[in-house]
């Protein structure tokens, strides 16, 4: 019977990645106080371990955004339901999202960052479903490739549940977890059964 989740990433490898990454933003931003631009809401989870592993006066602000339109791919064209605090002009800027999948949201976002006259923007993605790719993006700084799954847990949701995971799981079953939504509950809270790690 097919499980109706596999671990994708456990929660040790994301931790030593998120570690890594926050110790070559550390290298590659020495003697900067770069700004963290988180862009809610799942991006927020995976900021919140990346900082702790940057050793630099770092600043962190929030975005949070509206696609227009329906259906899973949108154009990308955005509304923003919460700007940044603070002006970003000459700053070094340092977008942080938990996954680009088409990067329409993203190639967007920076274009309406860059008219704000920052000193440098660069991106940070935990998961890069590079296959997705719609326009060209170059994505600096990137956790995992990640294969075109349908994936939740640490940060990313369905229907927003399960942002909460320690891990990410791909979905195998997604028709199962749509006629149920508390089919992955046996999942929060600790390591997943045995038999559902892949
Ligand atoms: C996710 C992710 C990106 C966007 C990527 O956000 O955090 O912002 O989708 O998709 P794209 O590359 O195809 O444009 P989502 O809309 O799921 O919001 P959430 O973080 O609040 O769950």
């Amino acid at each position: 019977m097919t499980p109706i989740a596999t671990v994708l990433y456990r929660e040790s490898e994301i931790r030593s990645r998120v570690r890594e990454l926050g110790e070559t933003i550390t290298t590659d931003y020495a003697g900067r106080s770069p700004v963290f631009v988180s862009v809610l809401k799942g991006g927020a989870i995976f900021l919140a371990d990346l900082f702790r592993h940057v050793d630099l006066p770092v600043r962190v602000d929030f975005m949070s955004i509206s696609s227009y339109g329906s259906g899973t791919e949108g154009s990308g064209v955005v509304r923003i339901l919460k700007d940044l605090d603070s002006d970003i002009g000459g700053e070094h800027v340092v977008v942080i999202e938990d996954i680009i999948d088409t990067g329409l949201t993203l190639s967007y976002l920076l274009s309406t960052l860059g008219a704000r006259g920052p000193a440098s923007i660069e991106i940070c993605a935990l998961l890069d479903k590079s296959v997705r790719r719609i326009p060209r993006l170059d994505i600096r700084y990137i956790g995992f490739d990640c294969p075109d799954r349908f994936v939740v847990g640490y940060g990313l949701d369905e229907r927003e549940r399960y942002r909460n995971l320690p891990f990410i799981l791909a979905v195998e079953d997604q028709r199962a977890l749509a006629d149920d939504l508390d089919a992955l509950l046996p999942f929060l809270g600790g390591e997943p059964p045995a038999d559902a790690v892949g």
